[in-house]
């Protein structure tokens, strides 16, 4: 079954080092049945406009700012992510949450300006330790979805996938148990349901982040719709066999 394969740099490597990267990601993936994304820093966008151009690989950016254009410095816009090839957007992830503080508010507005400029979505959800642990994950990542996904329409959820990362498990080398992750995965297409309908919940990509590795990846694929992959994704021998493994 064909699986969505998702590489965050987050704040790693230089522009120079991705161009080897790119070409080498791109050769060894040019044969694989599953959907390949990879989301470098901003810098780097330029080098995967030019390398990854015709290959197997989309690329995406790791955030955007939630307007249109304007007095934003230091700021990047959906349509300038857009503009260089870019077909994806990270947001929602715990570090955007917790060390940029982004609330559900602030991240359903920049789930709609990149909708509205043609990107698709990677969207996170996730709880902490100490949610889990009071056993109110399930509850917790209920509201997070309710709440980033306010006003967004049907027809709109073709462009969204559901990123599930448990934050204690987010470069912790620590991996929630495939009991969780299909147990958190079912209640995840239960709320779409509720929010859109049965159809809707059908076809949503879920796919699940947190301490995937080469060692680990091949039993999780097979518990979700893909993987979101942060440290392991920076060696390209090593994501290039999950991306093309068979699943
Ligand atoms: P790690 O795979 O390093 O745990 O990171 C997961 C992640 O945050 C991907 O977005």
């Amino acid at each position: 079954m064909k699986k969505l394969i998702i590489g965050n740099f987050k704040m790693n490597t230089k522009p120079s080092e991705f161009k080897h990267y790119a070409m080498t990601l791109a050769t060894k993936t040019k044969d694989t049945k599953n959907d390949v994304v990879v989301c470098p820093p901003f810098t780097h966008l330029y080098v995967a406009k030019e390398f990854l151009t015709g290959s197997k690989v989309e690329f995406g950016a790791q955030n955007i700012n939630e307007n249109e254009s304007g007095a934003y410095t230091g700021e990047v816009s959906a349509s300038m992510v857009k503009d260089l090839g870019a077909s994806y957007v990270i947001l929602g992830h715990s570090e955007r949450r917790s060390k940029f503080k982004e609330s559900d508010r602030t991240i359903n507005k920049k789930v709609k300006t990149a909708l509205a400029n043609g990107l698709k979505v990677v969207l996170c959800v996730g709880e902490n330790l100490v949610t889990r642990t009071n056993k109110e994950a399930s509850a917790f990542v209920k509201k997070q979805l309710d709440d980033v996904l306010k006003g967004i329409y049907e027809n709109e959820l073709d462009s969204v996938v559901i990123a599930y990362e448990p934050i204690w498990a987010v470069g912790t080398g620590k991996v929630a148990t495939i009991k969780d992750i299909q147990s958190m995965i079912s209640m995840i297409r239960k709320e779409i349901e509720n929010l859109y309908s049965a159809k809707a919940s059908e076809k949503i990509t879920i796919v699940y982040g947190g301490s995937v590795t080469i060692q680990n990846y091949k039993k999780i694929v097979a518990s979700a719709d893909g993987v979101l992959i942060g440290g392991a994704c920076l060696n390209v021998d090593d994501f290039a066999i999950i991306c093309r493994d068979n699943y």
